[in-house]
């Protein structure tokens, strides 16, 4: 592919291409940092049984959807929400045009874009970290990991630079174009992933806390979930699943002709929720053994550091779990950045090169926010909140599902059937048309209750 095309030509070099760059954008903070420090202030086992049946109920049938959105109008989401808009379908039947549709579609690349601001400040902190483990081996220096953690909150500049190397890396990769920068990148990540996450996960399950861990990671106490628990799983499931933001359409628009997509978003989903699983099972008993009674952002940098700097070759280990993080935030990010190019060469039909700095350097103006948020903005909170879980809050647990659930219901109700049907039925198997109208079900009648459900009980929760 040509980074200089006017119009993307599309489609993955391998059907394995499009897995790496889905698991990686699914795979990322969302799955380490956040996701254990949800479930903490939702108080374990039974969020983590809501948050994994919605996972199946909910976040793959909206997976699913807009992988298939992708792959039939082969554009982005801006492209193919405006063609569900439009007042004829593509047999030429006409319909009533849907105006409003316009201005949805930037809206939901302008969440993408403050997203990404916010996830670079965090993935700052994970180089910042990565630093602190690295300079002791090559200097007499040892890792102090409190103080550490200090230099990063009471110097928002330094977060800001440390956010700006991150949007630079990403936008060099992104402007590369899919195959040369996606597939490539994420290819070298994938198996580094996993392996550093096993030797972790054995190193941590065999600490003493680790039964205490996941008793609670596991034991379902339903007295632990409160009015907001809905909204933060249902949230949390469509950010780590990259739902809601277009880029599952995005990279549907490059799935090959014969791949079937509802197989290839189960696997996704599956994936994304085991590590997920994992990093809880990892991360937890690092908690309960140092310090158990943090919770919030800070959570996997106030623990994780400090039990690797008391264990012999800590070093090593906390080198390599904070280089996984980063190659998983890296991953996301290019994600994240792809669909904004994506959708602003579809439809601006502007260049990679000027999609990505345009894009980037938004990014990097936004991201000073969060990054000024524990020293600039010190000031501005809401109740225990500081900007960034302010910023965090509003966009995952409000904007995400209410534009998860229009993207949803415009496909359900604008899409022709005989397109939905035929990527979905497949001739050989019976059981793919059952698949298909319990997806039609949810997507018609589950996806709009459990989402405007979840929405009312934060809304309750905000008074009571
Ligand atoms: N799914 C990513 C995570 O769990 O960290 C976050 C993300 C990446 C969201 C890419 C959206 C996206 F387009």
């Amino acid at each position: 592919m040509s980074s200089s095309a006017a119009s993307p030509s599309r489609g993955w070099g391998t059907r394995l291409g499009f897995y790496l760059a889905a698991i990686g954008s699914a795979f990322g903070l969302g799955n380490l940092w956040r996701f254990p420090y949800v479930v903490a202030e939702n108080g374990g086992g039974a969020f983590v049984l809501l948050y994994v049946g919605l996972v199946f109920l909910l976040g793959l049938p909206l997976l699913v959807a807009e992988l298939l959105l992708g792959k039939t109008s082969r554009s982005g989401l801006w492209l193919a929400l405006e063609s569900l808009a439009s007042d004829k379908d593509s047999g030429g039947n006409l319909r009533p045009r849907l105006s409003w549709v316009t201005h949805f579609a930037p809206v939901v690349l302008l969440i993408c874009v403050l997203v990404l601001a916010y996830y670079a400040v965090i993935s700052g902190w994970v180089l910042h970290f990565f630093m602190q483990f690295l300079v002791p081996l090559f200097s007499a220096q040892s890792l102090e990991p409190q103080r550490s953690l200090d230099i990063l909150l009471n110097n928002g500049w330094l977060q800001a630079a440390l956010a700006s190397v991150h949007l630079l890396v990403v936008g060099i990769i992104v402007a590369n174009d899919v195959e040369e920068g996606i597939e490539r990148w994420l290819g070298y990540m994938m198996p580094l992933f996993v392996l550093l996450l096993l030797i972790l996960a054995v190193k941590s399950l065999s600490l003493e806390s680790a039964p205490e861990a996941l008793r609670f990671l596991f034991y379902p106490d339903f007295s632990q979930l409160t009015f907001s628990s809905l909204g933060h799983a249902v949230g949390h499931l469509f950010f780590t699943l990259s739902v809601g933001f277009g880029t599952m359409v995005t990279f549907g628009s490059y799935l090959q002709e014969r791949s079937y997509i509802p197989m290839a978003g189960f696997r996704v989903a599956t994936l994304d929720s085991m590590i997920s699983l994992f990093a809880g099972i990892l991360i937890f008993p690092l908690v309960l053994i140092t310090i158990s009674a943090v919770t919030g952002p800070l959570l996997l940098f106030q623990t994780v550091p400090s039990f690797f700097s008391q264990i012999p070759g800590g070093h090593l280990f906390g080198l390599g779990f904070f280089l996984c993080l980063y190659l998983a935030a890296l991953g996301a990010s290019i994600g994240l950045l792809e669909t904004i190019v994506a959708n602003l060469r579809d439809k601006l039909k502007w260049s990679r090169l000027q999609s990505a700095v345009v894009a980037a350097s938004t990014c990097w103006i936004l991201a000073l926010l969060p990054a000024l948020s524990s020293t600039v903005f010190k000031g501005v909170r809401l109740g225990e909140r500081g900007l960034l879980e302010i910023l965090d809050g509003l966009l995952i647990h409000w904007m995400l599902p209410i534009t998860a659930l229009v993207v949803s219901q415009l496909i359900y109700y604008r899409l022709e059937r005989q397109k939905m049907s035929s990527e979905f039925i497949d001739p050989e198997s019976l059981s793919s048309v059952k698949l298909y109208s319990h997806w039609m079900f949810v997507l018609r009648y589950v996806a709009p209750t459990v989402i405007i459900a979840a929405l009312l009980l934060q809304v309750w929760g905000l008074f009571f």
